[in-house]
């Protein structure tokens, strides 16, 4: 059984990464105003695998007895000056949420809940990757500039970006 302790705070997980998803979507919009669909096509991809980040913390309350429940979601920012500037504010978001998956490792290493140490390092590795994705982006475009080729040619790369939906948790499908 999860501890009501770490069932809150992952409750409010669920709320900073269900957030993720939404402003990502928001910038998605904002990249189809001014179209360039593949970056929201980038952007679209991310969105959806921070629902399955929420739905990770989800099943885990689920599966160890606890019950889930939904916070408020705050709205998104839904414009930026430049696309630059949207990709700098989502990587400013992913070290925030690095913060808080840091201070959830303090925790359940505190309270020796090691069934959710081993979710948390999951979430510790990833974090490493979304970092180094979302700094990779601002460097592109910090390098092309302001010119219209460079800038086409970051959208047509992003738009490669593909989602793989992950297998259901044990126990659920076939
Ligand atoms: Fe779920 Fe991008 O962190």
């Amino acid at each position: 059984m999860i501890k009501k302790k770490i069932r809150d705070a992952f409750n409010e997980q669920i709320m900073h990464e269900t957030y993720s998803a939404y402003l990502y979507l928001s910038i998605v919009a904002y990249f189809h105003s001014l179209g360039f669909d593949g970056m929201a096509q980038w952007m679209r991809v991310q969105a959806m695998e921070e629902m399955t980040h929420a739905m990770k913390f989800f099943d885990h309350i689920n599966e160890r007895g606890g019950t889930v429940e939904l916070l408020a979601i705050e709205k998104p920012l839904a414009k930026w000056k430049t696309p630059l500037d949207a990709f700098k504010a989502a990587l400013k978001h992913e070290e925030f949420i690095t913060g808080k998956i840091n201070e959830l490792a303090k925790l359940v290493q505190r309270e020796n809940d090691y069934a959710s140490q081993s979710l948390i390092q999951w979430f510790v590795d990833e974090q490493v990757e979304e970092e180094a994705n979302a700094t990779k982006n601002v460097q592109m475009l910090e390098m092309v500039g302001k010119s219209g080729n460079g800038i086409l040619m970051v959208d047509r790369e992003l738009g490669t970006r593909t989602f793989t939906m992950p297998l259901p948790v044990s126990g659920e499908g076939g």
